[in-house]
This record gives C-alpha cells, sequence and structure tokens, in this order.
C-alpha cells in the first residue's frame, strides 16, 4: 500500500451557490448555502485515502466546532491525523466560495493553517521521512514549504509540489521537489521570464502544467507531450485539482509509469466533479479502475 504523506491546509469550505456572482459593491440572492469539509492538502489527503492509500496529514486545525468536524472526516476518511493538533489562539481555516456561472470563486482565511510551521513539521520529520511520496501546496507559511523540501532531500522521499495558489516558489523548493504541478496561471507565476515551453524543457519529467479541460503537459527529455483528461458534464470543479494531485502521487508511489500515472490522475480528477463539494465526488479505487476500463 502506498504510503503518502500531506503537508498542508484543512480548513471548511462555506459554499454559498447563485445564478451569477456579485460585482464589487453589489448584493444579490444566492441559492443555497452549505458547510463542506476542503482546504487544499485535507482535499488531498482524503483523496489519496478514497484511492486507496496508506495517508498521514500533517496539519493543524482551531479547537473549535470546525476542527472537530473536520478531525472527524479525516477519521472517517481514514486518514491518520495524529499530527493534525488543535491550536487553541486561532480559529479553524476557512474558505469562502462561491459557486455561480459554472465556476468557483474562493477566498480562503488560512488562520489555524499559519501554524503549520517549520518547527511543528520538524516534530514529524520520521513521517515525512518514511512516506513513499510528500505532497504539499502553499495555504501554509513558506518557510514550512522550504523547510518540507531539505526534509525531502536529505532523506531522499519525493516531494509533490503542487504550488496552488499561486506565489513565487524559491528556487531551491523547485530544485529539490521531484513534481511539480501548477495550473497555467500558477506556472506564469513561477517561472516569470520563461514561455511555458522554456520551463518544461528545462525540467522534463519533474514540470507538470495542468490545462483544465485540455488536459496535462510535460517535456519527456524528447518531446513535449500533452495527457488529454476526460470529458464529463461538471457539477462543481472545486477540488478537481486537489484529487488530481493526490491520484497522480497514489500512481507514482505505486510505480506506474509517468502517463498511466497521468491518465489515472485525470480520470480521477475528472470524476471528482460530478458532485457537489471539494470532496463529495472524490472517486474510491474501485470507481476510477471501473472508469479506465
Ligand atoms: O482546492 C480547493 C480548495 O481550495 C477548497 O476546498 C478550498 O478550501 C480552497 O482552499
Amino acid at each position: 500500500m502506498a504510503k503518502i504523506c500531506v503537508i498542508g491546509s484543512s480548513s471548511m469550505d462555506l459554499v454559498v451557490t447563485s445564478a451569477r456572482r456579485p460585482g464589487a459593491g453589489e448584493t444579490v440572492l444566492g441559492d443555497s448555502f452549505k458547510t463542506v469539509p476542503g482546504g487544499k492538502g485535507a482535499n488531498q489527503a482524503v483523496a489519496a485515502a478514497r484511492l486507496g492509500a496508506d495517508v498521514s496529514m500533517i496539519g493543524r486545525v482551531g479547537d473549535d466546532t470546525f476542527g472537530t468536524a473536520i478531525l472527524n472526516n479525516f477519521k472517517a476518511n481514514g486518514v491518520n491525523t495524529q499530527n493534525v493538533k488543535p491550536v487553541t489562539h486561532l480559529e479553524s481555516g476557512t474558505a469562502h466560495i462561491v459557486l455561480a456561472e459554472g465556476d468557483n470563486s474562493i477566498v480562503v482565511v488560512e488562520a489555524a493553517n499559519r501554524e503549520v510551521t517549520p518547527a511543528y513539521v520538524d516534530e514529524a520529520t520520521e513521517v515525512i521521512q518514511r512516506a513513499d511520496i510528500v505532497l504539499i501546496q502553499q495555504e501554509i507559511p513558506e518557510e514550512t514549504v522550504v523547510r518540507v523540501s531539505e526534509i525531502c532531500a536529505q532523506s531522499g522521499t519525493p516531494l509533490l509540489l503542487n504550488p496552488a495558489p499561486a506565489r513565487k516558489v524559491p528556487d531551491e523548493v523547485i530544485d529539490k521537489a521531484a513534481y511539480i504541478t501548477p495550473n497555467e496561471h500558477e506556472a506564469e507565476i513561477l517561472f516569470q521570464g520563461m514561455t511555458p515551453a522554456e520551463a518544461l524543457r528545462k525540467y522534463p519529467n519533474k514540470l507538470f502544467i495542468t490545462e483544465g479541460s485540455n488536459g496535462v503537459r510535460y517535456f519527456d527529455g524528447e518531446q513535449e507531450i500533452v495527457v488529454p483528461t476526460y470529458k464529463v458534464e461538471p457539477v462543481d470543479t472545486t477540488g478537481a485539482g486537489d484529487t488530481f494531485n493526490a491520484a497522480f502521487a497514489v500512481a507514482l508511489a505505486e510505480g506506474k509509469p509517468l502517463q498511466e500515472s497521468i491518465r489515472f490522475a485525470n480520470r480521477a480528477a475528472s470524476l471528482s466533479v460530478t458532485k457537489f463539494g471539494a470532496q463529495g465526488g472524490m472517486p474510491t479505487r474501485d470507481e476510477v479502475e471501473e472508469s479506465l476500463k
């Protein structure tokens, strides 16, 4: 069983659906409001667990009702929460999501996720070292991402960096990561002054640019390859990127070849958008295998 360690945010998603999103200074009437578990780190942990991996999460929640619900959700999905410790001085992270016109807009309040510090992660060094692959995103402090990249480099543990939400990533992290999975917008910020083609050539078999419904593009050392995605009728695209990253990590940790791993991840991500909520549509292993037949 693939051993995956996810280091990142755990949040509660407060989701409003409406026919259209309001402009600045405008009020619109919404259709519904729901509270569902989210946060990029937590989403990736849950997605990997549903795909059959042995998942340990390193994160933080507030000592509040959202924190309890987030922890219960991890447990219900079989994620090890030994290193998801409540903080008392900050509330749980929240994401304020408007689903309108077929897409989402999100404001994230990091709160307790700010306490996923380098010192906190150091306490769980062994979990990181024992993993087959480590997954990290950017809803936690940058210095923690740097620290994790150092731990992974020292122990030879492959690090998959999902640089979302977009911010510049220190060169040392780019060098130490085994896999980097920006979307097109994040890639522009990461590799300023380079075209996507130049960035892909600089990082063969390491940089994977996700291009939404177009698929995933990378350079295999000889040529650019686009692994196409699967067409579905989307209900909610929130969490599709998280499902992709988790499934990619699971497949790689199981030793699947690169293209097969991307296909597996594309299939999982396409299934994830067919239901409401970041985690609502995340598929089980059987569902992905079945739909790949
Ligand atoms: O990637 C999707 C996630 O981003 C949501 O669940 C929300 O929590 C935001 O952080």
